[in-house]
């Protein structure tokens, strides 16, 4: 049987120095001080094209970190994951360079209006012909709550709940709002668009109101490649019933293989085909031409690494500041909440302790982070590394790999010019992009628009719900969150994803000593 083809996305941030890997901006041979230039995104995406890479994938949030020490000076000192553009900007700028190479880009359902996201991600759609991806996320710290105008966080699983609701809405945008026949464009008749065909959203939830059209016309893909990367209980029922594209902060295939199965099975629970999931474990090679030259690569990495800036980041990752842990001993998180954490993060540490046998202390977890973090981080040539990719898909059954960078661009150039000719001999990669010059979609999951098994679909015009979308429910006493999973009513609440309060307020597990 014919190996199961991977796709590689690059994980980027739009930030003036360090994302992934901390202090190596200071090489000279790296770029990352450049990233506040159009220069930099372009050749990006020009080097991912020669490379037939998928996506290039930005990950993005608000404010920053500022839980290390109580605040965010480490961060800045450092020039770690600061100094943050906004992503949708570059975009347009990057897909004038590539016909092929798709966009994520990441927006919060907790922060966001969901008639101007659903305006910018039609915009999108039109002007890259169908490449663009959203990463939904519902914004886990406080630092970002206050900076656009709250004073403390939303509990977890309401801002689950708050997404759900949005996703209804932004469906209804996009797919119910303009019939497939409402642009008529004909210029004999004089016709532009079929008034009939183009109908008012009328949403009134608890979260969201909207009264409008999708502001633009439908675009290639209507809704954007939809990714999500939460995976605690209710992050793992959203994607089940939203995602198509998963990215998995994991560090061992076993622990990426569990998730993936549970998904999977959850996606199927809900009438969805569970390949149609596409998997994306984060990984951060370093690749020689040789084993000797991928230890040079290392030894120069570890020169400039910078722990104190991989600890801060991890401390925003967690919520736990990690500077009051004493530097050389164990760990215990014992008694510290998870209110405020990627949940993924939590488990790879508790993960990697346990296959390890070996505890962290807070030097040698900031060392790692600042090489890459919780995730593989294979040194070698590129067979060691398609090697450790294989084991990965053959093992926890992902569909490829989110590839961020240890030094910038040096690290995406090996993998375009090493590890993707061996993965095509090993027939793991494609020769060509599936679709040349298609949508995203179409070149992951071999369809334009949303599958019909999947949750949004259930709002594509002519359906039972887009026909009702122009009625008004008396504004109702609003529903509490359900504890079970119930269809989505137009108009209402609905709590579709679990929301009993679950990790949001349990202490983490004690790290082994
Ligand atoms: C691999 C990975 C990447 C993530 N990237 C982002 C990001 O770019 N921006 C953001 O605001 N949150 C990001 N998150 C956070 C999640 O979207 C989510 O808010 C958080 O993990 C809390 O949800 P959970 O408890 O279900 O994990 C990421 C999480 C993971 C695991």
């Amino acid at each position: 049987m014919a190996p199961k083809q991977i796709q590689l996305c690059f994980l980027e941030i739009a930030n003036v120095g360090g994302y992934m890997a901390s202090g190596q901006w200071k090489r000279d041979d790296d770029t990352s001080l450049t990233k506040d230039t159009l220069k930099y995104y372009q050749d990006l995406a020009k080097l991912a094209d020669r490379g037939k890479v998928s996506a290039i994938f930005f990950a993005d949030w608000f404010a920053g970190f500022d839980v290390y020490g109580g605040s965010m000076d480490e961060m800045l000192r450092r020039g770690h994951q600061v100094a943050h553009l906004d992503p949708m900007l570059m975009l347009p700028a990057m897909a004038a360079c590539t016909d092929n190479v798709s966009f994520a880009v990441t927006m919060s359902t907790t922060y966001s209006k969901p008639y101007v996201l659903a305006r910018q991600f039609s915009s999108l759609d039109h002007i890259t012909n169908g490449r663009c991806a959203w990463n939904v996320v519902t914004s886990h710290t406080n630092s970002s709550a206050r900076a656009v105008g709250y004073e403390t966080i939303t509990p977890h699983d309401e801002r689950y709940i708050m997404a759900d609701e949005f996703m209804d809405v932004v469906y209804k945008l996009w797919e119910s709002s303009w019939a497939p026949d409402s642009v008529v464009l004909d210029k004999e008749t004089g016709l532009a668009f079929d008034a009939s065909k183009i109908k008012k959203v009328e949403h009134r939830g608890k979260y969201h109101m909207v009264s409008g059209r999708n502001q633009v016309h439908p675009s290639p893909q209507r809704t954007p490649v939809l990714f999500q990367a939460g995976t605690s209980k209710s992050g793992s029922a959203f994607a089940a019933k939203h995602a198509e594209g998963i990215f998995l902060n994991s560090f061992s295939a076993a622990q990426a293989g569990k998730v993936v199965k549970d998904m999977r099975a959850a996606a199927a629970a809900n009438g969805r085909d569970p390949q149609s999931l596409k998997f994306f474990p984060c990984i951060m090679p370093i690749i020689g031409a040789t084993k000797e030259e991928a230890a040079a690569k290392l030894a120069k990495a570890l020169e400039y690494a910078d722990p104190v800036a991989g600890l801060a980041q991890f401390s925003g990752y967690t919520g736990v500041d990690f500077s009051k842990f004493p530097i050389d001993e164990p760990i215990n998180l014992e008694g510290e909440s998870q209110a405020m954490a990627i949940q993924a993060c939590f488990k790879a540490l508790a993960v990697s302790e346990e296959e390890s046998k070996e505890s962290w202390t807070p030097r040698r977890l900031g060392m790692r982070m600042a090489m890459g973090g919780l995730h593989p981080c294979p040194v070698g040539t590129a067979a060691d590394v398609a090697d450790v990719m294989q084991q990965w898909v053959e093992e926890a059954d992902v569909d490829g790999f989110n590839v961020g960078s240890i030094t910038n661009p040096g690290s995406w150039t090996d993998v375009v010019d090493l590890l993707v000719p061996e993965l095509q001999r090993r027939g793991l990669y494609w020769l060509d992009y599936a679709v040349p010059g298609g949508t995203f979609r179409e070149n992951l999951l071999g369809c334009k628009t949303l599958r019909d098994d999947h949750y949004g679909s259930t709002f594509k015009w002519g359906t039972e719900k887009a026909q009702v979308i122009d009625q008004i429910e008396e504004p109702s006493e609003l529903s509490e969150p359900k504890e079970e999973a119930a269809p989505a009513a137009e108009t209402k609440v609905e709590a579709t994803v679990e929301s009993k309060p679950i990790d949001s307020t349990v202490a983490a597990p004690a790290i082994k000593v």
